[in-house]
C-alpha cells in the first residue's frame, strides 16, 4: 500500500477548538475502517511555522520541533483548550525576514505529501502562499474574531462569546450594588463580531464595534437617557478595534508583529474616563483580553473542530489542495485558499447594527 505523509500545525493566536480539529484529522487520517487505498502517517508540527522552520532536517535534529500523533495521543485532546502543538506568530513570507524557501524546503526534506494549516487570516495567507510555492496545502480556519471569509464560522468565536457571557453576567452584581457603569473591551481586531455577538447575549446597554465610529457625546447621551430612565447600572461591550468619530485605532504599543497586525487596547479605560468626566456617573474599564481565547472548547468549538478535522482528511484523499476548509449555510464546505487571501468579513452596519442606539438591531426580519 502506497504510504502518505501529513503534517499539520497551529499557527497565530491560540483558541478554543484547535485540539478537536487535531483530533479529528488524525483520527480519520489513521482509521482503520476507512479503508483508504493510502497508509497515512501525521507529524504534528511545534509552535507553527517556527517548528518547520527550526526543525534541522540536515543534521536529523527535530527534537522538540515534530511529533508523531496517533490515535491514543491525541485521544482525549478534543476536551481541552489552546493548542498542545503550541503556536507562534512567525511569518515565513515576513517581508523584514523571509525564510519562506527554508520552510518549503524543510518540508520536502520531512517527506510531507500534505499540510495542515489550521490558522486565521494571518496563517491561511501564508497557506496560500505556499501553495504558490507548490505545497499541498489545506487550511482550517480559526479566529475568534470570527473575520474570515467564505465561512459562517471559525473555530473559537463560540467558546469566546461564553467568556463575555459569562463574564459580564459576573459583572452585573457588582456593577448593580454600586450603581457603576463597566465598559468592557472585548477582543476582535477590526471586525466587530465578537463585541457585537457578545454583546448581544449578554444584552449590554451598548456595544461599540469597528465598523461604526461612535462619538462620546452620544454614548453619554445614551447613558443619561437610561439613567433617567431608572437603569441602576450599565454594561457598555467596546471592541478593541472602535474609533472613535475621526479618530483612528486605540493601540497599546506602536509597530506590528511578523504577520502586520497592529497590538490594539486601552479603549475601556478611555470610554470610562470619558463617561466619568462627562457625565459624573462612576465608570470602570475592564479588559477581557486573553480571557477569551483560554478555558475548554464549547460544545459548538467541539463539533465544529471535529467537522472540520474530517473535512480536512476528506480534501487531502481527494488530493483536492489549495482549499480552506469552511462552514456556509449549514453545511460543511471548502472554499480556495486564494479567494480569502488579504480578504477580512466585517460586520455590515446597514444590516447588523442599530448605528442610532450603538446596538445589536431590534428588527431582525429586515421587514
Ligand atoms: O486574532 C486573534 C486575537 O485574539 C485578536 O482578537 C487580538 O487583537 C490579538 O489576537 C491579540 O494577540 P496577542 O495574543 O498577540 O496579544
Amino acid at each position: 500500500m502506497r504510504k502518505s505523509r501529513i503534517g499539520i500545525l497551529t499557527s497565530g493566536g491560540d483558541c478554543a477548538g484547535l485540539n478537536p480539529a487535531i483530533k479529528w484529522a488524525v483520527k480519520t487520517a489513521l482509521d482503520e475502517r476507512l479503508e483508504w487505498d493510502i497508509q497515512y502517517e501525521v507529524l504534528g508540527i511545534r509552535d507553527g511555522f517556527k517548528g518547520l522552520l527550526h526543525a534541522d532536517l540536515i543534521n536529523q535534529d527535530i527534537e522538540g520541533h515534530i511529533i508523531h500523533l496517533d490515535q491514543e495521543t491525541v485521544r482525549t485532546w478534543d476536551r481541552i483548550g489552546g493548542t498542545f502543538l503550541g503556536t507562534s506568530r512567525l511569518s515565513p513570507y515576513d517581508p523584514k525576514s523571509d525564510c519562506s524557501k527554508e520552510v518549503v524546503k524543510n518540508i520536502e526534506r520531512l517527506g510531507l505529501n500534505a499540510l495542515i494549516v489550521i490558522g486565521g487570516d494571518g496563517s491561511l495567507a501564508i497557506a496560500s502562499r505556499l501553495a504558490d510555492d507548490g505545497v499541498n496545502v489545506i487550511g482550517i480556519p480559526k479566529t475568534i474574531d470570527k473575520d474570515l471569509p467564505e465561512t459562517d464560522y471559525t473555530l473559537g468565536f463560540d467558546t469566546a462569546l461564553n467568556v463575555i457571557t459569562e463574564e459580564v453576567d459576573r459583572l452585573r452584581t457588582t456593577a448593580g450594588s454600586h450603581k457603576r457603569i463597566f465598559v468592557v473591551e472585548t477582543m476582535g481586531r477590526t471586525a466587530g463580531w465578537l463585541a457585537l455577538e457578545g454583546g448581544e447575549a449578554c444584552g449590554a446597554f451598548i456595544i461599540l464595534i469597528p465598523e461604526h465610529a461612535f462619538s462620546m457625546e452620544k454614548v453619554n447621551e445614551l447613558v443619561l437617557e437610561g439613567r433617567r430612565a431608572g437603569s441602576r447600572y450599565e454594561i457598555i461591550i467596546a471592541a478593541e478595534g472602535a474609533k472613535l468619530e475621526g479618530g483612528s485605532e486605540f493601540v497599546k504599543r506602536e509597530g506590528s508583529d511578523s504577520f502586520g497586525h497592529k497590538a490594539l487596547g486601552g479603549i475601556a479605560d478611555f470610554v470610562a474616563a470619558e463617561i466619568n468626566k462627562g457625565t459624573g456617573l462612576e465608570t470602570r474599564g475592564l479588559v477581557l483580553s486573553h480571557l477569551q481565547r483560554g478555558g475548554a472548547p464549547s460544545a459548538h468549538d467541539r463539533r465544529m473542530g471535529r467537522h472540520f478535522g474530517i473535512a480536512a482528511m476528506n480534501l487531502i484523499a481527494k488530493k483536492d489542495f489549495g482549499k480552506m476548509v469552511a462552514y456556509q449555510n449549514g453545511h460543511i464546505t471548502a472554499c480556495p485558499l486564494k479567494d480569502i487571501f488579504g480578504k477580512l468579513k466585517l460586520v455590515d452596519v446597514n444590516i447588523q447594527y442599530d448605528a442610532e442606539r450603538y446596538n445589536g438591531r431590534r428588527n431582525v426580519l429586515g421587514i
